[in-house]
Formats: C-alpha cells, sequence, structure tokens
C-alpha cells in the first residue's frame, strides 16, 4: 500500500543529455498539475525486467504543465535510470503529483545549500528559489568533474560568487568544519548527495554544536557498500519465498510476489517499509537507508526493504512486526 496515490498521465516532451551520464526529461502533463516547490519528487512508472515498478525522482522546474526530471545512469541500476534514460520524446507514461518532504523553511537568515553528484537536483531547484527571493546563501557544489555536473552554465550565471565548485578530479575537497563555522546562527544547511556525504556533513553539524532541526537532507538510495548481489528472503508464516535480483529491491521483490507492503518514499527516509530480520545466512545486510541510526545498522534486526539489501546468502523476515 503505497501513501501517495495522485497518478498523472504524462507524455515525453523532450529528452537530452545535460552533463556527463545525466539525462533530462521533460514530460506533459495531462489534467491540472498544481505548482510544486523546489524539492518536490514524483514517483514514476517505470519497466524493469519486464515488471512494473516505481521509482521515486526530484523534480527540476519546468514550465506550467510540465514536470521535469534529471538522472544519472548509474552502472550498477536496479533498472530505474535504464529505463528512464531509454525514453525518448512522444513516449507515454504515468507520474505522481509532486510532493515535497525537503521544503525550504524560509525561516533562516542564511542558507547552506550542499550538493553532491546528481544530488544537485533539488539543490539546482532551491538556489533558483532563493536567489529570485533575494535570501541569503552559498552554495557548495561537488562531483567527480566539472564535465559531471549539471545546471553548472546556468548556476554560474545566476549565483555567480555564491557558488562554489569542488570538483574530485583537480583534487578539490569540501572543508566541511570551515564550512559550517563561518555561518551565521540560526543558519540553515540543506544537503544532497550520497550516503558517505551525508553521514559526515551530520557528523561535522553536530560537532559545531549546531541545533539537528537546522540541518535537512535528503539522500540516494543506491548507495551500498557492496556491489548489488542476488538473495533469497522468506517471509515468516507466509508461504512466500522470493529471489531478489541484482537489479531489483527486496521492496520490489515481494510486491512482485503478492505481498501486500506499506512503503512511501523509496529512498529509505521514512521507514515504512522495513521488515525485521528473523534469521540471516550466508551474508550481511547492506544498509542503504538513512532512516535507521548506525547502532541499529549493527544489530542487523531490521531493514529498509526499498533500499537496503543482502549482500547474498538468504534471510527469513517478518513484515507485520509493527501490527
Ligand atoms: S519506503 Fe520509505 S524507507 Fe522505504
Amino acid at each position: 500500500m503505497r501513501m501517495t496515490v495522485d497518478w498523472r498521465r504524462a507524455q515525453v516532451r523532450s529528452a537530452e543529455q545535460i552533463a556527463e551520464d545525466v539525462r533530462k526529461i521533460e514530460f506533459d502533463i495531462e489534467g491540472d498539475l498544481p505548482p510544486f516547490d523546489p524539492g518536490s519528487h514524483t514517483n514514476i512508472v517505470v519497466t524493469i525486467g519486464g515488471q512494473r515498478a516505481v521509482r521515486t525522482y526530484t523534480c527540476i522546474p519546468a514550465g506550467p504543465g510540465r514536470m521535469a526530471i534529471a538522472v544519472k545512469r548509474h552502472p550498477n541500476s536496479r533498472g530505474g535510470s535504464r529505463f528512464i534514460w531509454s525514453l525518448h520524446a512522444g513516449d507515454r507514461g504515468e507520474m505522481t503529483v509532486p510532493e515535497n518532504r525537503f521544503e525550504l523553511s524560509w525561516r533562516a537568515p542564511h542558507y547552506l545549500l550542499l550538493a553532491g553528484g546528481i544530488g544537485v537536483t533539488p539543490i539546482y531547484g532551491m538556489a533558483r528559489t532563493l536567489a529570485a527571493s533575494g535570501q541569503s546563501f552559498r552554495m557548495v557544489y561537488g562531483a567527480s568533474s566539472v564535465a559531471a555536473m549539471p545546471f553548472l552554465n546556468e548556476l554560474r550565471e545566476l549565483l555567480g560568487d555564491r557558488l562554489e565548485l569542488f570538483p574530485a578530479d583537480q583534487g578539490k575537497t569540501i572543508d566541511l568544519a570551515a564550512e559550517i563555522a563561518v555561518l551565521p546562527e540560526n543558519a540553515e544547511l540543506y544537503v544532497c548527495g550520497p550516503l558517505g556525504m551525508l553521514t559526515a556533513v551530520k557528523q561535522a553539524w553536530v560537532r559545531a554544536g549546531r541545533p539537528v532541526s537546522r540541518l535537512r537532507y535528503e539522500v540516494f538510495g543506491d548507495n551500498g557498500k557492496f556491489a548489488e548481489m542476488p538473495f533469497e528472503v522468506s517471509v515468516a508464516n507466509k508461504n512466500v519465498t522470493v529471489q531478489v535480483r541484482p537489479d531489483q529491491s527486496l521492496l520490489d521483490a515481494l510486491i512482485g510476489a503478492g505481498v501486500e507492503m506499506i512503503y512511501d518514499c523509496q529512498r529509505g527516509e521514512c521507514g515504512l517499509c522495513a521488515v525485521q530480520i528473523l534469521e540471516l545466512e550466508g551474508g550481511t545486510v547492506d544498509y542503504r537507508d538513512v532512516f535507521f541510526s548506525d547502532e541499529e545498522k549493527h544489530e542487523n534486526r531490521r531493514m529498509c526493504s526499498c533500499v537496503s539489501r543482502l549482500t547474498t546468502g538468504r534471510a527469513v523476515i517478518d513484515i507485520g512486526y509493527r501490527l
């Protein structure tokens, strides 16, 4: 059972590569489409291995009646980015009306926006909005190289010296402690990037004595420590065993087998899809969520089925432990 089901039919208006390994897809939406804020996301129906699945992407600014996304092609894609990259003008699809769980507060005297790689998608919209409304902010943008940074020309033009780039291939690294140290009191930090970046930011923020309520983040769900391998999961008290493919999430495998699951964000943030691990054999959990604490992850007792997976082997799980 998904929490949000406000679907619209859509048609691809344009598809173009806007940076190394990043493709922008713009859709015309049928029916009403309310205006949406930066940080909003949409859920898109994709086809993976011949099966229907849903993937979540950040909405980037687009004209009235349109939605746009920018998607990085992942070498270890579970199938979502591969499908999106196959779309061309005229293709039809389904997507949800945007929702926002990564909103600007509009209460801070200054904002620090921090983007890592394709995590720039919500940060780009925020930078445009803050610039348009004359807010005080700085944007820090890190990626493997300048060529891998979408929206770069527009951001340079719009932000001027409020933008600083950190391309790793030029040896530039972000000094998080220094960035945080110069922020005025009550400043807020918005960060979107890979799990390692988010963890480092959270630690630096807490070490600096900043209030957690003024740090907002969003993370990709596909940042594992291990390559995706197949594994097997049996559901206790149900006669169901699924083989989870490398290009598939545990959540998708369970839904595909007819197991009724509760879920929402599909990015390891909300915890609704969490399952309890009763037995684990031959592998361990590759945690890719930000819902469980480090302590909970060490216990290997629960995992978010939308993004976290087993390295290999098999597990017995309970899906109804919270009911
Ligand atoms: S659906 Fe939100 S954490 Fe899995």
